[in-house]
């Protein structure tokens, strides 16, 4: 099992769409081990997208992320990080296909709704950032064995 790091922007905080982009990622199948509202400092914002420094929109992107609070959410299931990645969909809002987060919410190649961890390097490190040891929780889903074939020991 694997995990990822969410984060719903302030875009989806001001335009009410938490509840919305949360329930996709239940439905489905994953599961939510940790979830907070916070506001990302600049000093946080600049760190967390600190591969971005130096490009023409690092500085709006900065500011973008520190606007208004933001959702953040550890994820856990199979290919968490690939498979969030599919469901936020491109980058940019006016390319996103319709059908994923960003194709359906966002039409912004800036404000786009949802940020998802790139790997599952970043996801560790990411979570590691956002969240207390106290914050994440261990627990077992009771609809694992039929969100999962478990029948032969594997997770198919
Ligand atoms: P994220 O890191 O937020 O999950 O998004 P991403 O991997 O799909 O995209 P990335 O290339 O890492 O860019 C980070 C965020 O910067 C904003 N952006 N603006 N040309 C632009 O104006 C531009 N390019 C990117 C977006 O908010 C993007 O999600
Ligand atoms: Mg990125």
């Amino acid at each position: 099992m694997e995990k990822t790091l969410l984060i719903l922007k302030p875009d989806a905080v001001q335009r009410r769409l938490m509840g919305k982009i949360i329930s996709r990622f239940e439905e489905k199948g994953f599961q939510i081990i940790g979830l907070k509202m916070i506001q990302i400092s600049e000093t946080l914002a600049r760190k967390h997208y600190g591969v971005h420094e130096g490009k023409d929109f690092f500085e709006p992107l900065v500011r973008y992320t520190t606007s208004a609070p933001v959702i953040v959410i550890a994820l856990k299931g199979k290919n968490a990080v690939e498979i969030s990645r599919k469901m936020m969909g491109a980058t940019f809002g006016s390319k996103a296909e319709p059908g994923t987060i960003r194709g359906d919410y966002a039409v912004s190649n800036r404000f786009n709704l949802i940020h998802g961890s790139d790997s599952p390097a970043s996801a560790e490190k990411e979570i590691g950032i956002f969240f207390q040891k106290e914050e994440l929780f261990e627990y077992a889903p009771v609809d694992l064995q039929w969100v999962y074939d478990m029948s032969t020991g594997d997770i198919v």
